[in-house]
């Protein structure tokens, strides 16, 4: 069979990796892809990011199934424009997407089918919102509604940073949020204290499926501090979700959530990811959803999959109305999988392209360097955007994959590199 990754970042590398792995698959297509599914022989890129482009090309030529990793496209609606034409793909529709791509949608939602969040409220209009923060006080958490690539997020300390992400967010919108229907809305919410954890399930329209746990390291510097990125690093499995926290993520959260959006008419098929923010008496409460995997968690994440990918996004699209993953169990590896993100000089603000890379390591099926922001130029490789590559691997226990992933990642080299060198700290600590 011949499939369909659309997306460019490591987390399609990843996916794109995995399924190549398969027996079953004879060619795996990336579009657009980046330098390192480039330099893969099972893997080939395609130079198309259009929805209506790749819905014909995957007609043309006879793509058997399509597999979406960023949030743009499914918000765009790939699913719809495939699923029109029969063709198979595994996502959300552009209306259940909607739980990522409207911070507005989606609180409003949890409210109304009792899913745990954090209080909230929605404003358009700037003065209202000023007078919110005053009377809330700090820390305060201000959201802009539509999707911003991970950037739209405030967590004010103080009352002069809110202050200052409303007019950011509702009067200047220099982040370039894609506001919903062209209105910019901000959803001001209450600070919550814990420890955050990345909970993924994959769901078929009927039944749901949890992948490994993860956790991601959002803070660009040691000791998360610094700013918000789109992940600097993860790792999995995360000790922090216990078997009690995974049963009350399940109960309280993910299935109220598919019950909430078959209720609603928009039934939910895709991979699906809760933010969860873990209190210390194991209460957990949903910080945010995204209607994708999350990067870089997905590439320690796939690095422990044992089941062959292709046959268990096959039995997730197998019907019109829903899949067969009744019977479908995964199967991880027991080991622990850790990938550090390597990011580009100004990352995040300001990336710089275009620098020269040199040192990668050799790779094998359980130590992988993934690409992100990389180009192959003229048979060389070049940064080419933000986070640049996720050095990634599986060891006996988090130390032991910490000195592995540190170790292989010595030799790589590019102007202004920037990476953390604490990944797993957390669950190295215990
Ligand atoms: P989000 O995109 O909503 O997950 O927000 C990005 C990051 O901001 C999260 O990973 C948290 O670290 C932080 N954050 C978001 N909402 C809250 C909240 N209500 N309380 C505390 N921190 C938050
Ligand atoms: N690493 C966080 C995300 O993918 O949203």
């Amino acid at each position: 069979m011949k499939v369909l990754v659309i997306g460019g970042g490591g987390r399609e590398h990843a996916m794109a990796w995995k399924l190549a792995q398969s027996p079953k698959v004879q060619m795996v297509y990336v579009a657009p892809g980046n330098g390192g599914t480039a330099l893969d022989p099972r893997l080939h890129n395609l130079p198309i990011t259009d929805v209506v482009q790749l819905r014909q090309w995957a007609q043309e030529n006879k793509i058997g199934l399509t597999l979406v990793g960023p949030e743009g496209p499914l918000a765009a609606g790939v699913v719809d424009e495939f699923r029109q034409r029969s063709l198979r793909i595994f996502g959300p529709t552009k209306a259940a997407a909607q739980l990522e791509s409207s911070k507005a949608f989606s609180k409003a939602f949890m409210r109304r089918h009792g899913i745990p969040t954090a209080e909230y409220a929605t404003f358009s209009d700037p003065a209202t919102a000023h007078t919110y923060v005053n009377q809330m006080g700090v820390p305060i958490v201000v959201k802009a509604d539509g999707l911003a690539a991970g950037k739209g997020v405030v967590v004010a300390m103080t009352l002069e940073e809110a202050h200052a992400a409303i007019d950011f967010m509702l009067v200047d919108n220099t982040l370039g949020v894609a506001h919903n229907e062209g209105g910019a809305r901000v959803v001001i919410e209450e600070f919550l204290e814990g420890e955050e954890a990345s909970f993924m399930v994959m769901c078929d329209g009927r039944n749901v499926v949890p992948l490994a746990t993860s956790q991601d390291h959002k803070r660009l510097q040691d000791g998360d501090n610094g700013p918000n990125t789109g992940g600097m690093g993860a790792y999995s499995p995360a000790p922090v979700v216990t078997p009690q926290v995974h049963a009350r993520a399940m109960r309280e959260i993910i299935l109220p959530t598919l019950k909430g959006m078959e209720k609603d008419g928009i039934p939910y098929t895709g991979f699906l990811y809760a933010g969860l923010m873990i209190d210390r008496e194991g209460q957990v409460k949903t910080l945010e959803f995204n209607c994708r995997m999350g990067d870089p968690e997905t590439q320690p994440i796939l690095m422990r999959l044992k089941t062959d990918f292709l046959d268990v996004l096959l039995s997730a699209t197998e019907g019109t109305s829903g899949g067969s993953f009744e019977s479908l169990e995964l199967e991880w590896d027991r080991r622990v999988a850790l990938g550090v993100v390597m990011a580009a000089q100004g990352y995040p603000a300001t990336p710089r392209k275009g620098d020269a890379m040199s040192g990668l390591p050799k790779e094998s099926d359980d130590a992988m360097v993934f690409h992100a922001g990389t180009a192959l130029v003229d048979g060389q490789l070049q940064t080419s955007g933000g986070r640049v590559l996720c050095v990634t691997a599986l060891g006996d226990n988090v130390r032991q994959v910490q000195q592995r992933v540190y170790q292989s990642l010595q030799g790589i080299a590019f102007d202004g590199m920037q990476y953390r060198t604490d990944i797993g700290h957390r669950a190295a600590k215990g």
